[in-house]
């Protein structure tokens, strides 16, 4: 599925004043592609995430999603915290898609059960969330989300809570899964590494009111991993994102202090 993004604005107007978040945003992510969103705090990554979603509605522009509709439902999004409901088995947890759908119990065990194998949590279908490590926890929610087997999946700084190490496997495990089944993903990140590792292309945002200052391809080869980030283009790559960049993420310091 494609996704076109044209000339986005949002204000949000708390308590009499005006907030420009987003300054008229343009791009398209291809079918299957993996899409990167890279920009400093506050300038209006989940704003945008929300909006392509239609959790929220932009003040102008619009988001149209170009394909043909083969699955069920065309967005599913993966937060920074696994938002699983804590008083509900990782088994319960997966299949919420094709439970608001009324699918049989026997169903709902099958989607659950499916998705757990491809995250390696198939041990732990009768675990709560709070016995799970953080990364696993994030593995249920990705398995979520690909249960509801949506056209694209919207990532909102999925792996920020992990520590590094985690994080690095984490990558790799969502390379993995990608690789396997390649959806269309868009990603917003803080994390360079992280981006240029999974991403084809990788959209660079100004501070806010956002604009997309560039749109970088990433011309690492696939399959990639922790190896890759020694490759010349993979160090070039992140070279020129940051020079992109350090001087939004400076004004955006001096916005937020
Ligand atoms: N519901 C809201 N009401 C008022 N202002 C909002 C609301 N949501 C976001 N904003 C403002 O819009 C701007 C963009 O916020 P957003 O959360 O999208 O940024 P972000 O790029 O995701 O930041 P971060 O990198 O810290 O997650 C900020 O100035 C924020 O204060
Ligand atoms: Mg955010």
């Amino acid at each position: 599925m494609k996704v076109v993004v044209r000339c986005l604005t949002k204000e949000f107007t708390p308590d009499q004043r005006t907030v420009r978040a987003l300054g008229g945003i343009d791009f398209e992510v291809r079918d299957r592609e993996f899409f990167g969103i890279i920009g400093p705090t506050g300038c209006g990554k989940t704003t945008l995430l929300h909006i392509i979603a239609g959790l929220e509605q932009p003040t102008t522009g619009s988001v149209e999603f170009v394909g043909e509709k083969t699955t069920q439902s065309m967005v599913s999004m993966v937060f920074q915290d696994s938002a699983l409901m804590p008083w509900r088995t990782v088994e319960e947890n997966v299949p919420l898609g094709a439970e608001f759908r009324n699918e049989q119990p026997s169903a709902l065990k099958r989607v659950s059960q499916f998705f757990l194998e491809i995250v390696r949590l198939l041990d732990f279908g009768s675990a709560r969330p709070y016995e799970l490590s953080g990364g696993m926890k994030q593995k249920v929610a990705i398995a979520r989300a690909l249960a509801n087997d949506p056209a694209v999946i919207l990532m909102d700084e999925p792996f920020a809570s992990l520590d590094a190490q985690t994080r690095l496997l984490m990558r790799e495990e969502l390379l993995r899964i990608w690789e396997r089944d390649k959806k269309t993903v868009i990603l917003v990140t803080h994390n360079l590494d992280e981006a240029v590792m999974l991403c084809d292309r990788i959209a660079v945002m100004s501070a806010a009111p956002a604009l997309i200052k560039s749109i970088v391809s990433v011309d690492v080869p696939r399959p990639r991993s922790f190896r890759s980030m020694k490759d010349p283009d993979f160090v070039r790559c992140t070279e020129k994102i940051w020079d992109l960049l350090r001087y939004d993420v400076d004004k955006a310091m001096q916005q937020n202090p």
